[in-house]
């Protein structure tokens, strides 16, 4: 017997379950319970709990009696437990309790009867099909509703009427197909609808949601934006669904809006969003723009036109904006970039153009960018008046293009230039190449340089790690260094500036 006891102890201990707890419970206090591996809920637990953690078991019912002696309980969380019903009351007397969560269960119903103090209940991620308007009476004091992927097909404001604090409502990922109105949430700033099965909002949907400042319908097969959207709306989300037009004349009453998310729709233009004068955050990639949007808010810092059939890029397009940070107009089809078309844009520090049919890198770019990506362009050369503002410049990333000579100057003006990308260009390894990839190593540069694609001969090297091309170019420079003797005039092609010191084991040059 007491060799049995001692036995069990240790397997207790082993566990990390501490003695004085009910089986298969670590107790961190008295009042905080975690237990993982029940099949129902064990007698031993304090009467003291406050919060109860409960996972990865099995408890297909719970019952009353479960917990009946648990009056002091605040928080009850049970996880992937596979609970599949809730005895009617059996939250009912736990006067204290403020938060339940249920996630990853098979519950089709909410629990009845919920106690009046509770301030959030969580229930993602169940088979919840239907709600009533007695699931959530006498909830005054709820303030966070989650309902996340459960079998939900309409949401009514009758269902949620007596919820008088909720401020954050998430029913994504069901299959809503109707939403009816006015919902009287007055205190509601969050609401998302996320992946749902929605056509249409009526206009009266939002008539008292005077608090609601962020709305979500990503995700459903909305036709156009909402009507009636509640004049407090800080950020509102409409990507993936189908947007054929958008009139921003139906939200100019949206004053504070700030951030506005219409990307993977079937937009084919935006015009006139400077009606929405506090915009700061644009998203509309994956649409069908042949333009940029006409007529941007002159607050916007960031704008996200990738994935488009943006064409051209001029001076008109970004005129007044001055607070512009972040630019995304990669995978496009633009071959027209006017020169100083940033400008104006004085605090741009990120310029994505990856993915167009730029020929080469635009002229006068903001010397503010930090980040430049012109990847996957037909760009063939890049000189010296391209690059030489930009002193702020620490990514540059030249990627699968047509390069195949690099100019010494252009690369020598950027200062703080950390990563470059030059891989994938059919570099034509010179000597002079080599050259620049010198400069490139005494700046700290970290380069991917790609593979030679001539001459013939070092087909296939690496120049930026090739010692072959180096000693080959070594020879070259002594050439270069009796041509320099004779001439005593150095052409800026030859090697007259390069010291090499083979002696090292890595080829390591050095610049005069
Ligand atoms: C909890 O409910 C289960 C049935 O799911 C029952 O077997 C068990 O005895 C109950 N425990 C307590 C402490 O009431
Ligand atoms: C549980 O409550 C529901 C709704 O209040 C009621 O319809 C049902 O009959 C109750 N079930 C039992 C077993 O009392
Ligand atoms: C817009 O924001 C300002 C400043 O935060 C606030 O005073 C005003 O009430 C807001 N407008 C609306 C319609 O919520
Ligand atoms: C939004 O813009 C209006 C008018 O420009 C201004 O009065 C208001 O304070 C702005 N709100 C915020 C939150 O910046
Ligand atoms: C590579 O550069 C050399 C020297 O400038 C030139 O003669 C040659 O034609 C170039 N090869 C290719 C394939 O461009």
């Amino acid at each position: 017997m007491d060799l049995l006891y001692v036995f069990l102890v240790l397997l207790s201990l082993s566990d990390g379950f501490s003695p004085n707890c009910a089986g298969r419970c670590s107790c961190d206090s008295t009042q905080s319970v975690q237990c993982y591996r029940l099949t129902e809920l064990p007698a031993g637990i304090p009467s003291t709990t406050k919060k109860l953690y409960i996972s990865h078991s099995k408890i297909q019912h719970l019952q009353l009696a479960n917990f009946t002696r648990l009056l002091a309980l605040e928080e009850f969380i049970l996880l992937a437990s596979g609970t599949e019903t809730v005895e009617n009351d059996t939250f009912k007397m736990l006067s204290t309790l403020k938060t339940l969560e249920l996630w990853k269960n098979k519950i089709r119903r909410v629990p009845t009867v919920l106690p009046a103090n509770l301030e959030v209940l969580k229930l993602n991620d169940n088979s919840i099909y239907v709600l009533q308007r007695s699931d959530f009476e006498g909830l005054r004091k709820l303030k966070v509703l989650e309902l996340k992927n459960n079998l939900l097909s309409s949401l009514s404001h009758s269902m949620l009427s007596s919820l008088a604090s909720l401020q954050s409502l998430m029913v994504d990922g069901n299959i809503i197909e109707s939403v009816t109105g006015p919902m009287a949430l007055p205190q509601l700033k969050h609401m998302s609808i996320e992946n749902n099965n929605l056509h249409h909002i009526p206009g009266s949907f939002f008539t008292s949601l005077q608090s609601l400042q962020f709305l979500s319908f990503s995700g459903n097969f909305l036709t156009k934006i909402p009507v009636n959207l509640p004049k407090s709306l800080l950020t509102l989300k409409l990507e993936r669904n189908r947007l054929k037009v958008v009139r921003l004349r139906d939200v100019k009453h949206l004053e504070n809006l700030s951030h506005l998310y219409l990307s993977e729709n079937f937009l084919s233009s935006i015009d006139g969003a400077q009606i929405l004068a506090n915009l700061t955050t644009l998203e509309a990639s994956q649409n069908q723009l042949q333009m940029l949007p006409f007529r941007l808010p002159t607050r916007l810092q960031k704008l996200d036109c990738s994935n488009n059939l943006i064409q051209r890029v001029t001076a008109q397009d970004f005129l007044d904006l001055r607070d512009l940070k972040h630019l995304f107009l990669d995978n496009n089809i633009v071959s027209l970039f006017e020169a100083g078309a940033l400008q104006r844009c004085s605090q741009l520090s990120n310029l994505a153009l990856e993915q167009n049919l730029l020929l080469s890198i635009p002229l006068r770019l903001p010397e503010t960018l930090a980040r430049l990506d012109l990847k996957g362009n037909v760009i063939q050369d890049i000189s010296e008046r391209e690059l030489k503002d930009l002193k702020q410049l620490q990514v540059l990333n030249l990627r699968n293009n047509k390069i195949s000579a690099l100019d010494l100057k252009a690369l020598e003006g950027l200062p703080r230039l950390r990563h470059l990308y030059l891989d994938g260009n059919p570099w034509n390894c010179t000597c002079s190449l080599l050259r620049a990839r010198e400069v490139l190593k005494a700046k700290g540069t970290d380069v991917k340089g790609g593979q030679c694609a001539a001459p013939a001969e070092r087909q296939g090297e690496s120049w930026m790690s090739s010692k072959k091309i180096m000693r080959q170019c070594e020879h070259h420079l002594h050439q270069a260094e009796k041509g320099k003797e004779s001439k005593k005039k150095p052409k800026p092609e030859d090697f007259a500036s390069l010291k090499i010191s083979m002696d090292e084991d890595d080829d390591d040059y050095e610049i005069d």
